[in-house]
């Protein structure tokens, strides 16, 4: 039995687990203000918000409900546009309005929900003005000028708010209608049990998965880790950075000591997927879908972490994520085992890049990416892990290149004799994003880019070209 509070009343379903979110939302309980675009989580017209307990108060956070398992519900908020409506407009819809922010409609429920949902969570550290909150939907008519005034307008109207007890003056402010009051209260009588594994496959977000297999997933056998209670994400014990086996992007890119250490970090995860993707798409569902560019991969090659498989006796086996993959979409894991966590050491005053290039700069996967991983002292680099992806059968850690480059003096003749070593290292395939040639000249112009980024008094673009 599925439990979870639906806008404003409590839903108790025996519904397929594995059906989407988005299909109960419209088809079982009619609410057909929630959008179908695209059914693969790239135009946003289905976003809903999901809440869960932390604390003393509810965490929101925008997700795709087309690619969302009906499970991953369990014990959550979530709320459609119709659960946004207060008396009238509220005032984000006022904004959209009153800044000609929406014509056909079909893509507005889902930039209002979005920015609902930055409303209840402003301060976070992912997205730093109601525009970032946005970057996951699509409008195919309106003109996004209209939209982002509306969502500047939304910026400057919380800014007038000042009380500590945010929930109440949204309410007053006609940000949020007055169900919320309710919301802690009632989670806690829909609380989910503890994760007791069973050894089967794991569907996280569902964000590769419902894109591939949309039709194969309810005759499989898997389990659903987000239907139990609140799962522990991303945390950091001294210097090692620990990521559950559900822990997902937006808990790594929320992760204050790796964003400290890499100055860059927010920058490189704005460049993954969207912020409902992020929020519902796992890093270990990135590594084990084992695609060679995905992006989460890549940056954790360049960091060296480890992966901890358990199976169904509990025997824990740690494997390096350098020596996971075995060949395309071949990994060194049983099909009775899953990924518990994943830890990596944080850069104590490293250099740290991450280079992608992609049709579209945001929400789209790469052609090809890399990352990179330098210890210095002066200009002399005792330690570089290089990763690279799009240019093989799998997410490739360029071993020989990071050997070479070990102990060296790094000026521009190094960088050149370290591309020619990369070309070797490579083997890309012609292919929907890009001929063999191309992947071949993206790589090196990273790689070159990875030094020009990190080292740009002794690294110049024109004595790389
Ligand atoms: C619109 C869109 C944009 C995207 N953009 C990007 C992008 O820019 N960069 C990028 O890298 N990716 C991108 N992705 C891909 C996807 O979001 C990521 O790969 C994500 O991290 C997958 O995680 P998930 O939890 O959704 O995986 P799922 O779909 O749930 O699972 C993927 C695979 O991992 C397995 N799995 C999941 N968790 C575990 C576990 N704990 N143990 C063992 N196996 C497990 C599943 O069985 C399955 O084989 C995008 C996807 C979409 C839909
Ligand atoms: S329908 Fe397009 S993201 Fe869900
Ligand atoms: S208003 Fe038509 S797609 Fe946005």
């Amino acid at each position: 039995m599925i439990r979870f509070i639906l806008n404003d009343h409590e839903v108790s379903t025996d519904a397929a687990p594995s059906g989407t979110l988005l299909d109960y939302i419209r088809y079982t309980a009619d609410l057909r203000g929630t959008k179908i675009g695209c059914r693969e989580g790239d135009c946003g017209a289905c976003t809903v918000l999901s809440g869960r307990l932390r604390g003393n108060g509810v965490f929101y956070e925008g997700i795709t409900s087309c690619l969302t398992p009906l499970a991953n519900a369990n014990g959550k908020h979530i709320v459609t546009i119709e659960g946004l409506n207060t008396d009238g407009l509220n005032r984000v819809q006022e904004n959209m309005v009153n800044c000609s922010g929406t014509q056909c409609g079909i893509c507005t429920p889902g930039f209002v929900v979005s920015l609902c949902g930055y409303v209840l969570n402003p301060r976070s550290s992912l997205s730093k003005s109601a525009r970032d909150a946005v970057d996951g939907n699509i409008c195919r008519c309106t003109g996004y000028k209209s939209i982002e005034r509306a969502a500047k307008r939304l910026d400057q109207q919380l800014s007038d708010l000042t009380s500590g007890f945010r929930l109440e003056e949204l309410i007053e402010g006609n940000f949020i209608p007055s169900h919320f009051r309710e919301t802690v209260n009632k989670l806690r009588k829909v609380e989910p049990p503890d994760y007791v594994p069973g050894g089967k496959r794991v569907v996280g977000g569902g964000t590769d998965l419902y894109v591939q297999k949309p039709d194969e997933i309810p005759d499989m056998e898997v389990e659903f880790p987000f239907f139990y209670r609140e799962k522990k994400g991303v945390w950091v014990d001294g210097e090692i950075c620990i990521i559950s086996g559900n822990g997902t992007a937006t808990d790594l890119m929320d992760c204050k000591e790796l964003s400290k250490a890499i100055p860059g970090w927010y920058g490189f995860m704005k460049l993954v997927s969207s912020t409902p993707i992020r929020n519902i798409g796992t890093i270990a569902g990135n590594l084990v879908n084992a695609s060679p560019i995905g992006d989460l991969t890549i940056l954790l090659l360049a960091l060296d972490a480890e992966l901890v498989l358990k199976n169904r006796e509990e025997v824990e086996r740690n494997v390096p994520l350098r020596s996971f993959y075995k060949g395309y979409k071949k990994m060194d894991m049983q099909e009775s085992e899953w990924v518990d966590r994943i830890s990596f050491s944080i850069p104590d005053e490293d250099l740290f890049n991450f280079e992608k290039v992609s049709k579209r700069k945001y929400l789209d996967i790469a052609s090809v990416n890399s990352a990179i991983r330098v210890k210095a002292e002066g200009r002399v680099m005792s330690e570089v892990s290089c990763s690279i992806g799009g240019v093989a059968a799998v997410p490739l850690y360029l071993e020989r290149v990071s050997a070479f480059l070990k102990g060296k003096e790094v000026d521009a003749g190094r960088v050149l004799d370290a591309v020619e070593i990369l070309q070797k290292e490579i083997s890309p395939i012609s292919d929907a994003r890009g001929s063999a040639d191309y992947k071949r000249l993206l790589a090196s112009q990273l790689f070159k880019a990875h030094f020009i980024s990190l080292f740009p008094t002794v690294v110049k673009m024109e004595h790389v070209l």
